[in-house]
């Protein structure tokens, strides 16, 4: 899998929606046998789009694939590591709590903290089909939580009371509105 990382420079990333939008609140649908090809195409895409914004995880919905596909790299150690996710479920969480502080590429220079179960079990199929199994903790659990809300059209600001959410998101309408008069 490290062989992914290096070949990514060559390849075309894909524009990453920004919150409000419509897809970003839209449930993704599960990755089917007839999805193979588009996944397989999809996947280096979002890895080379992900490291170039840069960031550390990233769901379909927020390159407008309506599928349940994500793909992570903490890069531990600097060191890239991806995770190709498909159709993650998760099947056991803690009932202990975690709060740590959570941005999102669809919400560009905005950060609250977020408090999810600290620990997670996680069931997904690879990059090759293969049935894996993960359990995790710390920041890996919050990513993986936070990726697999947005295949169900979640927002990490869908976490906050209503006041805090609504702050944040008139503060990156008027950041987005400047950006593109700036332009
Ligand atoms: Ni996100």
């Amino acid at each position: 899998m490290d062989a992914v990382a290096p070949a990514l420079e060559t390849i075309d990333t894909i524009p990453i929606l920004i919150a409000p939008h419509a897809m970003l609140k839209t449930r993704a649908r599960p990755v089917q046998s007839v999805d193979q090809d588009t996944v397989r195409a999809l996947l280096p895409r979002m890895f080379a789009t992900m490291y170039r914004a840069p960031g550390i995880g990233l769901a379909g919905p927020q390159v407008g694939q309506l599928l349940r596909v994500i793909a992570i790299d903490l890069m531990p150690d600097n060191h890239p590591n991806p995770m190709s996710l498909i159709n993650p479920e998760i099947v056991a969480q803690s009932e202990e709590l975690a709060t740590r502080e959570e941005g999102c590429l669809s919400l560009p220079g905005m950060y609250a903290e977020v408090t999810r179960p600290a620990r997670v079990k996680v069931r997904y199929l690879d990059q090759t089909g293969a049935r894996r199994e993960i359990q995790a903790d710390g920041l890996l659990a919050a990513c993986l939580q936070h990726e697999i809300d947005h295949l169900d059209g979640i927002l990490f600001v869908d976490h906050l009371s209503p006041l805090k959410r609504n702050m944040i998101m008139r503060k990156l309408a008027k950041e987005q509105r400047q950006k593109v008069g700036g332009r």
